[in-house]
C-alpha cells in the first residue's frame, strides 16, 4: 500500500519574479486556489494519507495555507459565509501534513533525499508542484495501480514534440504492455541527438527506498545539482523501472505561457463562470482578429 507522497517545493521560482520574491511559487493561484492545493488534492484522491512537504527560506506561507485559520473562519461565520468557512477549515484538515526544510538548493534529489527519514522502507509517491493535471482516474492513482502489479520503480510520462525534449527528463523503452514500458535508459533534458525517445518524465513517480543510496552515489549533473533522473538512471543497472503514459492532460504551470493557459482551461471548467468567461473569450478573440 503507497500512503505517503514527498512534494519538493524548496526552489526558487525564478521563471515567476517578481511574483516569486516574497511569496513561494508554489502559493501561486490557479484562480482561487494555489498550485500546491491541487497537488495536494490530487495525492488525497488517489488514498494517500501523508504528505511530506520539503520546504525552504521564504516558504512559511505554505504552512500557513495548510494550517487551521480560526480567526478567519470566526469572521466568515459571524458575516454569514458558511459555505466559505466550512472550505477553509478543511484545507487545514486536508491531511496529515509534515514539512522539513531543504538547507541548500542542490536540485531535486537533493531534496527528495530529505525525506529518507520519514518513508523509512516503504514505497512513496513524488508529485513535482509544477505539475496539476486533470484526469478521470487521478494520475498518482494510476501510478499506483501500475506499482500495484508491478512492484518496482513507477514514472509517469507523456509523449512531448521534439522540440521540446532538451526541458524533461526523457526515457527510452520498450512497451511491455499497453501505455506501459519498460525502462533501458533515462537523460535528463538531453540534446535531440542523444535520444530518439519522446517520453517526457511528467512530474510524478513512484518511488522505493532503493532510490536513496543511489541519490547518495550520483554526481552533481544538469546544472551541477543532484539530479534524480541520474539517480534513476543509476538504479536501471541493479533494478527494473517502468514508466506509464498517464491517461488524462497534465497542465505545466512552471512556466508563465502554459500557467496562463492553465488558468484559462480551469476557468472555463468554473460553472459559475464558464459561460460569461468564454463570452468574453469570444470577444477578445474578434477584437485581436480584427487588427
Ligand atoms: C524536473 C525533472 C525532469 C522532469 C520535469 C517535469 O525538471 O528534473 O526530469 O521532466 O521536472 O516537470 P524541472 O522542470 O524541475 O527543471
Amino acid at each position: 500500500m503507497i500512503k505517503k507522497a514527498v512534494i519538493p517545493a524548496a526552489g526558487l521560482g525564478t521563471r515567476f519574479l517578481p511574483a516569486t520574491k516574497a511569496q513561494p511559487k508554489e502559493m501561486l493561484p490557479i484562480i482561487d486556489t494555489p498550485t500546491i492545493q491541487y497537488v495536494v488534492q490530487e495525492a488525497i484522491d488517489s488514498g494517500i494519507e501523508d504528505i511530506l512537504i520539503i520546504s525552504g527560506k521564504g516558504k512559511r506561507a505554505i504552512e500557513d495555507h495548510f494550517d487551521r485559520n480560526t480567526e478567519l473562519e470566526y469572521i466568515l461565520e459571524q458575516k454569514g459565509e458558511h459555505d466559505l468557512a466550512t472550505s477553509i477549515s478543511r484545507i487545514g484538515e486536508m491531511a496529515n501534513i509534515h514539512f522539513i526544510r531543504q538547507k541548500q538548493l542542490n536540485g531535486l534529489g537533493d531534496a527528495i533525499y530529505y525525506a529518507k527519514q520519514h518513508t523509512g522502507d516503504e514505497p512513496f509517491v513524488v508529485m513535482l508542484g509544477d505539475t496539476i493535471n486533470d484526469a478521470i482516474i487521478p494520475v498518482t492513482q494510476q501510478l499506483i495501480d501500475i506499482y500495484n502489479q508491478y512492484r518496482q520503480t513507477v514514472i509517469a510520462v507523456e509523449r512531448v514534440p521534439r522540440d521540446k525534449i532538451d526541458m524533461y527528463g526523457i526515457v527510452s523503452g520498450n512497451e511491455v504492455s499497453e501505455r506501459v514500458y519498460k525502462v533501458n535508459q533515462l537523460i535528463e533534458k538531453p540534446r535531440p541527438a542523444q535520444t530518439k525517445s519522446d517520453l517526457a518524465v511528467a512530474g510524478r513517480y513512484i518511488l522505493t527506498p532503493a532510490i536513496y543510496p543511489m541519490l547518495e552515489k550520483v554526481k552533481p549533473g544538469k546544472n551541477k545539482e543532484i539530479q534524480l533522473t541520474d539517480a534513476l538512471q543509476l538504479l536501471l543497472q541493479r533494478e527494473s523501472i517502468f514508466a506509464y503514459i498517464f491517461e488524462g492532460r497534465r497542465f505545466d504551470v512552471g512556466n508563465k505561457l502554459d500557467y496562463l493557459r492553465t488558468t484559462v482551461e480551469m476557468a472555463l471548467k468554473r460553472e459559475e463562470f464558464s459561460s460569461q468567461f468564454l463570452d468574453f473569450l469570444k470577444s477578445v478573440v474578434a477584437q485581436a482578429e480584427k487588427k
